[in-house]
């Protein structure tokens, strides 16, 4: 039997990104996203959203600068992506805070975040107010990864082990492990 439950933002599975950009005085801005997914190959893209009113410095930095960097945490990392999520650039220097090196990125003006293991560059694309947050489309112009996540020249995500949320529990996950191949364990349906 089906239940109704209380209507919800939700996706599954949904990740815990960090997009970063820099302020009108260069400052490294960082925060915590679970608003976020891909949404074009041609060109390769990504959009992200974020709570319109300016009390998230990291959206007025990336209003400001039109560049942006998004980071893919590893699981080790939850504590400093928590962090990043629940204190505001406008108080902290909260990359400094958490011993978390940047620098800029190859072909976009933002900070990409050492500590994270994958990240992507992005130039905004286009900007669309969606009820209560600013949806950012970012078109990714560069992707850099640690060479301890790479397998066969391409990123391994066993190995990113990117960490998941919930956003009804407010819960942190692992992803778990491979269960198939997409293509193909399908296939047996197509004949
Ligand atoms: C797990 C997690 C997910 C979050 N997802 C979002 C999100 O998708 N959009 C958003 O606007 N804020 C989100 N937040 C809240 C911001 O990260 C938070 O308000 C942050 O302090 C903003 O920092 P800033 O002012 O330095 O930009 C999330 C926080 C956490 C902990």
């Amino acid at each position: 039997m089906k239940v109704n439950v209380k209507n919800h933002t939700m996706m599954y599975p949904a990740p815990a990104v960090v997009a970063s950009a820099y302020d009108e005085n260069g400052n490294a801005d960082a925060c915590t996203l679970a608003f976020a997914t891909m949404c074009s190959h041609h060109p390769p893209a990504v959009m992200i959203a974020i709570n319109t009113t300016l009390k998230r410095k990291t959206l007025k930095s990336i209003l400001h600068s039109k560049e942006f960097c998004l980071a893919y945490p590893s699981v080790e990392h939850a504590a400093e992506v928590d962090y990043l999520g629940i204190e505001s650039g406008y108080n902290e220097d909260k990359l400094a805070k958490i011993n978390f090196t940047h620098q800029k990125g190859e072909k976009v003006n933002a900070p990409i975040i050492n500590d994270f293991k994958v990240s992507v560059e992005c130039k905004v694309m286009h900007i669309a107010e969606i009820g209560s947050h600013t949806q950012i489309t970012g078109e990714i112009v560069n992707v850099q990864a640690d060479e301890d996540v790479i397998t066969n020249n391409k990123i391994d995500f066993l190995k990113l082990n990117p960490l998941a949320y919930d956003d009804i529990t407010h819960s942190y996950y692992n992803t778990g492990e491979k269960i198939g191949d997409a293509f193909k364990i399908g296939l047996k349906y197509k004949k």
